[in-house]
């Protein structure tokens, strides 16, 4: 089964940077999926736009070997695919020069939703964007989607920000966080203004503090060259973590509408505090069985970048005066886990004579892997012996609750390509989000670069260094367990 069908119209998308790896892996196979559901219309296109000299044939063969290897099961309908492949294109094109713009040009029609995704380096933004006017293929419909990264500190996102807004309004603009076409993240503003039983407890009478995990795996071999010069606070934090922290946090808005929705967002962020350098620890991982150290990853033995980090941040309104929001994201680590935790506040007093347990309700929200949920709540141990009381997880991971259909729930990036196609800007971030962004992070990372600090070593397959757990023992807390 495929996901439930929502037409689109009929479109021309162009992919510039159409052979590179992020089209081949995510892209491509996210739109066969979308083809195979019935949300290409007949007469819509892909065009692919890159370097390379290849045909259309050439591509086409490019594409289903793509998909054969990053497509999942859905590979295997051979009559889909060849379905797909027709409504594919090829134009080699050289985003300094002036090379096939003119047959771009031709290929691209006016009269259907045009859209153009820039998966190239962000130096190629400004080029790509001028073309498309100069050479008369953009008009004032055309959307474009970008990537991150979104500059690396306030100064270049403003600047990538001007170039692009030189071309294009900001309601054209399309920039991709892939979390937030997560499933489970658009979950949490289900959960959190479609049910009545959570608003009246969020905020700071009834919670005692939030945690935000996203731990990985995998280290950074193979990009260690873009890694060692981001870290994870640029390549995770700035971004994803801080986008999740926006949805917990945001104030409800008035509509689920894209400016309704970033105008919250956009609160919360500017609401953030400066962060004292004492809540703030940075680790890079060691060798284990499984692979080098981060220095070898990136082939740099005096690297002071960081691949774990773990902060203690507030957020400066009436909501949440005084509640503690601990974020941490590393590589290597113990298990593939991203789960967001609202521990509430323990019972005032307790009727139970003899119980001296710390009962807490606990809400979790996990990510990846095993989307789900699970509110942990008190209850009496079943059996005799009196009012023994006991913490249960009310327990709804979706696979559980929702059977198969759980299988079929799109990938983050095909969601989000259709709601470009759609028009839908909802969960792509504005222009000021991001600069407010990095407004935030910029001031910490001058902070640590000032002094020179060292991240601190941990075991690849841990939970991160041991400062990192200190940060919450301080304050009387700990970290959930990280398991996959
Ligand atoms: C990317 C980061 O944006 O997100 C990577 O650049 C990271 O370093 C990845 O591994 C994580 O995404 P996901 O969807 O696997 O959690």
């Amino acid at each position: 089964m495929v996901s439930r069908v929502i037409p689109v119209e009929e479109f021309d998308l162009v992919i510039f940077g159409g052979t590179g790896d992020l089209a081949r892996r995510k892209i491509l196979p996210g739109l066969f999926r979308r083809f195979l559901s019935g949300q290409m219309p007949a007469g819509s296109r892909i065009i692919g736009a890159a370097r390379s000299e290849l045909d259309n044939a050439g591509y086409r063969k490019m594409i289903s070997e793509a998909i054969a290897e990053f497509g999942g099961k859905e590979s295997s309908n051979t009559k889909g695919l060849e379905g797909f492949l027709q409504q594919l294109e090829y134009v080699a094109i050289d985003a300094r020069g002036e090379g096939g713009w003119r047959d771009l040009a031709q290929l691209v029609r006016d009269d259907v939703v045009q859209a153009f995704y820039f998966s190239v380096a962000p130096s190629l933004f400004g080029d790509l964007a001028e073309r498309l006017h100069t050479n008369k293929i953009a008009n004032k419909n055309s959307r474009i989607v970008v990537e991150k990264p979104f500059g690396r500190d306030l100064e270049s996102a403003r600047a990538l920000n001007e170039t692009l807004a030189a071309h294009f309004h900001e309601r054209q603009i399309y920039r991709i966080d892939h979390y937030l076409g997560k499933e489970t993240v658009q979950n949490l503003m289900a959960v959190r203004f479609g049910n009545m039983l959570f608003e009246p407890l969020w905020n700071n009478h009834y919670v005692d503090h939030i945690q935000i995990t996203v731990a990985e795996t995998v280290g950074v071999g193979g990009r260690g060259a873009y890694y060692d010069k981001s870290g994870a606070m640029r390549d995770m934090v700035q971004n994803h973590l801080m986008q999740l922290l926006c949805l917990i946090a945001m104030e409800p808005p008035g509509q689920f509408e894209a400016d309704a929705v970033r105008d919250e967002k956009l609160k919360v962020i500017r609401a953030l505090q400066p962060i004292d350098h004492h809540h703030i620890v940075r680790g890079q991982y060691d060798a284990g069985p499984d692979g080098p150290s981060y220095r070898e990853d990136a082939e740099n033995e005096r690297s002071f970048t960081e691949s774990f980090i773990a902060m203690r941040c507030h957020i400066a309104n009436w909501r949440w005066a005084g509640v503690p929001f601990y974020i941490r994201t590393g590589k290597r680590m113990k298990a593939r886990s991203s789960e967001i935790t609202v521990v509430f506040k323990d019972l005032g007093h307790t009727i139970f004579e003899g119980d001296e347990a710390r009962h807490r309700n606990i809400l979790s929200i996990r990510l990846q892997p095993n989307e789900g949920m699970d509110l942990q709540v008190t209850i009496k141990e079943p059996g005799p012996g009196g009012m023994r009381l006991i913490d249960v997880p009310l327990d709804m991971t979706f696979a559980d609750a929702l059977g198969d259909t759980v299988e079929d729930v799109a990938d983050a990036y095909e969601r989000l390509i259709m709601d470009v196609i759609r028009g839908n800007q909802t969960l792509f971030m504005r222009g000021d989000e991001v600069e407010a962004a990095w407004r935030w992070t910029d001031p910490l990372i001058e902070g640590w670069e000032a002094r020179n600090d060292v991240p601190k070593i941990y075991d690849a397959g841990s939970s991160g260094p041991d400062d990192a757990l200190m940060l919450m023992h301080r304050d009387g807390r700990k970290w959930r367990d990280i398991k996959g």
